[in-house]
């Protein structure tokens, strides 16, 4: 296979946002593309547009003058529809509208010849249901790019149910040819980006319903635990709490009203009060008028402030760590346990190995050991249950829980969560263990899972669901969570890398925590904990 030759022209159809930053990457890469749009000037606008962009690249230095010029010579505005009549490959950009694509599409098939491919951006329609009722349906393909375009290098390569397995080839090629990183998947609700990036905002939306913590704190601690570039609220501000809960809603209403996707309340109620985020000056934060720090410049994390932090408290005397190798909990989640007890080491703290104390073992807590003890404080990484819960399955008043963070060495921030009955002595020496390693401590609510934990743990499991629907393989899975919205790992190789017996057992606690199928746990995820599989060698 190989991608369209640039001997054939390209056809963008609709120069807005998306369909102008699609002809920018075609022409850039040596294609003459023509450009169509319904709405006066639209093209003209366009061609002015990505003109200055790629003369800004130009200035600095980013760009050759030459290939600049040439792209931008290569960019053809058609007056009417019959000038793409010679395209290889059209790509369609217009109003997300099923009637107005399939009726676009079909005025095209009498335009061009039978071997042009045509592919549709769509990010929410069904990609089989645009060809449906074509004279050639085979030659229909999903190119869904991600804005805006020329910065986001993933591109969706989306086969309908009549799509010939060599156009979807064909399409993936070109990408790849126009400098971006193409993925295959099936037409299903969401495509991959779409569905397996849902549980990011909407864990975000039930931490704060039940008030684990503000906002600008649940963006910290995904932030500077996590090591995710935005926290979800701030992401959504960005995004816009409208074009967020529509797509939302459209997946929820696509899959069924299947619980994964239920949207929130207080996100609905964002979108009824007009609060859309930058774009109206106010979301969950606030913007401009010095209301928040925020408003000192668009890219800074709005509202650092107002985060919440420990106040700092004294290095305990000793802590020692309680798992031991081999042991069944080592086993479960010993590697994430292991990269916070190095960075414990790397600061200095003395740890010393002990077993777990006898009066936990004699109440049946030696497969649920903590990962360290100090001060009497038992300290956990958690799994899916609350501290409190946790506290009194083990029978151990004294207990802390901690969250996940992407690179225990390097983050800044870690959350932690005190059980109901833990003492105030006991839960400050973990706080003063942890403020003695460099963590900024950040106290959580109580809530089943935390939040970075029960985050990517939704996430991984997202994904292994459309794996193992065949929406596309994991590396794909991974690839467009990296780069489609720039996730710091791919959701199911960090669920190889806490352990998928961790990650299923999170799940299934949370389903547990809260009685609802939403937290259903994969049946793949299932599948690898069983055979001890993982997703990538
Ligand atoms: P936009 O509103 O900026 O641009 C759409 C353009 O299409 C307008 O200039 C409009 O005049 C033109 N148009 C409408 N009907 C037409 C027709 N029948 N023939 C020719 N031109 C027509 O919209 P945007 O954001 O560029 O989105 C375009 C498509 O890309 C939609 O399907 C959208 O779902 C999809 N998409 C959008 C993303 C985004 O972040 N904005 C991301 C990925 C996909």
């Amino acid at each position: 296979m190989a991608a369209l030759s640039t001997d054939r022209a390209v056809a963008v159809i609709g120069s807005g946002a998306m369909g102008a930053g699609i002809a920018q990457v075609a022409a850039v890469a040596g294609y003459t593309v023509h450009l169509f749009d319904t709405r006066p000037d639209a093209v003209a606008k366009a061609i002015a547009e990505i003109a200055a962009a790629l003369n800004k690249l130009v200035a600095k230095e980013r760009m050759d003058a030459v290939a600049c010029a040439a792209a931008i010579a290569r960019l053809h505005a058609a007056a009417a529809l019959e000038e793409v009549a010679e395209a290889g490959l059209v790509v369609e950009a217009i109003v997300e509208n099923l009637e107005a694509k399939r009726g676009l599409f079909a005025q095209l098939e009498a335009i061009v010849g039978d071997d042009c491919i045509l592919a549709t951006n769509t990010s929410s329609i069904s990609v089989t249901a645009i060809a449906a009722g074509l004279r050639v349906p085979e030659r229909v393909a999903g190119m869904h790019f991600f804005n805006p375009v020329p910065l986001m290098a993933l591109c969706e390569v989306v086969s309908g149910l009549a799509t010939d397995a060599a156009v979807a080839q064909t399409v993936y090629d070109t990408a790849s040819a126009w400098g971006k990183q193409a993925v295959h998947a099936k037409s299903t609700p969401g495509f991959i980006v779409n569905r397996v990036a849902r549980p990011f905002y909407a864990e975000g939306w039930r931490l704060l319903n039940e008030q684990a913590a503000d906002a600008a704190t649940i963006d910290a601690v995904l932030r500077e635990a996590g090591g995710f570039r935005m926290g979800p609220f701030e992401l959504m501000d960005l995004i816009g709490h409208d074009v967020n809960f529509s797509v939302t809603q459209s997946v929820f209403n696509a899959y069924f009203g299947d619980p994964r996707f239920t949207p929130s309340v207080l996100q609905q109620e964002m979108v009824n009060a007009g609060f859309l985020g930058r774009k109206t000056g106010r979301g969950v934060y606030r913007y401009g008028d010095g209301v928040s720090p925020a408003a000192a410049g668009a890219a800074e994390a709005p509202a650092v402030a107002w985060v919440n932090a420990e106040a700092a408290q004294p290095k305990p005397e000793y802590v020692s760590y309680t798992i031991e190798q081999g042991s069944a909990a080592h086993a479960v989640a010993g590697t994430v346990v292991d990269a916070l007890a190095a960075r414990l080491r790397a600061s200095g703290i003395d740890i010393t190995h002990r077993k777990t104390p006898e009066t936990m073992r004699a109440a049946g807590a030696h497969d649920d050991a903590p990962a360290f003890h100090c001060n009497g404080a038992a300290i956990y990484l958690t799994d899916g249950r609350s501290a409190t819960q946790r506290a009194c399955d083990n029978h151990h008043d004294d207990t802390v829980l901690f969250d996940l963070a992407l690179d225990y060495g390097s983050a800044r921030r870690i959350a932690v969560a005190r059980a109901d009955q833990c003492s105030l002595a006991a839960y400050n020496a973990v706080v003063g263990l942890l403020q003695a390693a460099g963590f900024t401590v950040t106290r959580l609510d109580d809530v089943p899972g935390m939040a970075v934990m029960r985050t990517v743990a939704m996430l991984a499991n997202e994904a292994a669901d459309a794996v193992n629907q065949g929406v596309c393989n994991a590396a794909a899975a991974d690839t467009a969570m990296k780069k489609g919205v720039n996730y710091p790992r791919g959701p199911l190789a960090w669920a190889d890398v806490i352990g998928i017996e961790h990650v299923v057992r999170v799940l299934a606690n949370l389903a547990a925590s809260y009685g609802e199928d939403r937290y259903r746990v994969s049946p793949l995820l299932r599948r690898k904990q069983m055979s001890g599989g993982r997703f990538h060698d």
